[in-house]
């Protein structure tokens, strides 16, 4: 087994690195404090290619692989986590039509998405329907050749900003998780309404909001997969979508280490640097070693999804590691900065509340092992 990044990944590695150390972090506290979704990073990122990454050429993509595509979201993580889950969202939006689409669907809605000529957004959750995503009620019913979509998703990231959203609804014939199809809703053909905007501790450049369907007409094809495999959809889409989070998260711990790393050094008491006590000392060594180990998962399950192995386990398993790495990473950080660490505007502060998403977004980390124990128990 080799995890070593090929020299095309290398590259990509290095000019994303460069382009979130230049454009993308100095807008991060901005994003952070005024809630302000990052519209131009979005579209120099499509200039630069890198919005429909693992999406083949002949559809709009890039044409890499799923490996540069979490190098991608760990480097905008780093800079910015909120700027990397819009990007992370709207990706993840491609890919069920990536994957269950039919040609015409491919060919028409995959460049809208990949040009960013549109943003994405997936909506399974409701307010009563979020771990249980088989409860959702929003309802999709035929009409000639229309399916009639009545409900309301909620905390859906890009939610106010998309053109283009995958929509999980209610159509039968089977029960429970059997009568859920997908749909391809585009707002400029089937309007919907922006509902609640979330206002939330952290991942504030994102936005989350509600989205609402009253009598919303899709065209009946844009029914995606078969009627009532839409549970299976949204399941397989979320595998992919948790190594997404789970670079993401693996961004944020990474940076937590630095951060920890350079105060250390810098900050003296006692005539020395804090960086000489030990127990700085073993927690930055705790921290390099998870945010190792959180590195080799992401990219495992990354590079099991390219060689077109399952990777449902791995993908768990990386986004578990990573996101609970991040949290407690983000939290010592701040111990060892202290009360500058914990004062608003510190870099470690806005980490801490945006590492805590990473364990409840794409399947909360109870989620996580609930996916991890029924496939060790199989
Ligand atoms: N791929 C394909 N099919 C799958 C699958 C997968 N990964 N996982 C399950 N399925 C299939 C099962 O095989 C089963 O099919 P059969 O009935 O034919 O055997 C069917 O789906 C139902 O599976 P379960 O019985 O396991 O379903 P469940 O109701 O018990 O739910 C669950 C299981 C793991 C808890 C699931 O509901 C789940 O993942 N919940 C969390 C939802 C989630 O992650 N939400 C995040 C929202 S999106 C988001 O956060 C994006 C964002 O904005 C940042």
């Amino acid at each position: 087994m080799s995890f070593e990044f090929t020299e095309e990944q290398e590259l990509l590695q290095s000019a994303v690195r460069e382009f979130a150390k230049n454009e993308v972090e100095p807008l991060a506290v901005k994003l952070d404090r005024d809630g302000i979704f990052p519209a131009e990073t979005m579209r120099k990122l499509a200039e630069l290619d890198l919005t429909g990454i693992p999406y083949p050429i002949e559809y709009g993509g890039a044409g890499a692989d799923y490996v540069s595509y979490a190098l991608v979201i760990e480097e905008l993580a780093k800079a910015c986590a909120s700027t990397a889950v819009v990007l992370a969202v709207h990706t993840l939006a491609a890919a069920p039509i990536m994957q269950f689409g039919t040609s015409e669907q491919k060919k028409k809605f995959l460049p809208m998405l990949t040009e960013y000529k549109v943003l994405g957004a997936f909506a399974l959750t409701e307010a009563g329907a979020g771990t249980d995503a088989g409860a959702l009620t929003t309802t999709a019913t035929l009409d000639g050749d229309y399916y009639v979509i009545n409900g309301a998703k909620t905390f859906i990231t890009n939610g106010d900003e998309a053109g283009l959203v995958i929509l999980m609804a209610k159509t039968g014939p089977g029960e429970g998780t059997k009568g859920i199809s997908a749909f391809i809703v585009e707002k400029s053909v089937s309007d919907f309404a922006v509902g609640q905007h979330e206002d939330k501790m952290g991942m504030r450049g994102s936005h989350t909001t509600e989205i609402i369907f009253k009598n919303c007409r899709v065209p009946k094809e844009n029914l995606l997969g078969t009627i009532g495999g839409g549970f299976k959809i949204a399941m397989a889409t979320l595998d992919g979508g948790r190594i997404a989070i789970g670079a993401q998260a693996l961004g944020i711990a990474q940076t937590c280490l630095d951060e920890a790393v350079r105060y250390a050094k810098e900050r003296k008491q006692f005539g020395r640097p804090i960086a000489a006590n030990q127990a700085i000392q073993w927690m930055i060594a705790d921290m390099a070693k998870d945010v190792m180990a959180a590195r080799l998962l992401v990219y495992n399950a990354a590079s099991l999804r390219d060689k077109g192995k399952s990777y449902s386990m791995e993908a768990a398993i990386a986004k578990l590691f990573a996101s609970e790495t991040a949290m407690h990473h983000a939290v010592k950080a701040v111990q060892i900065q202290g009360g500058y660490g914990y004062t608003k505007g510190s870099k470690v502060e806005r980490l801490m509340r945006d590492a805590k998403v990473t364990e409840i977004y794409e399947g909360t980390s109870e989620v996580q092992r609930m996916v991890i124990a029924g496939i060790a128990l199989r």
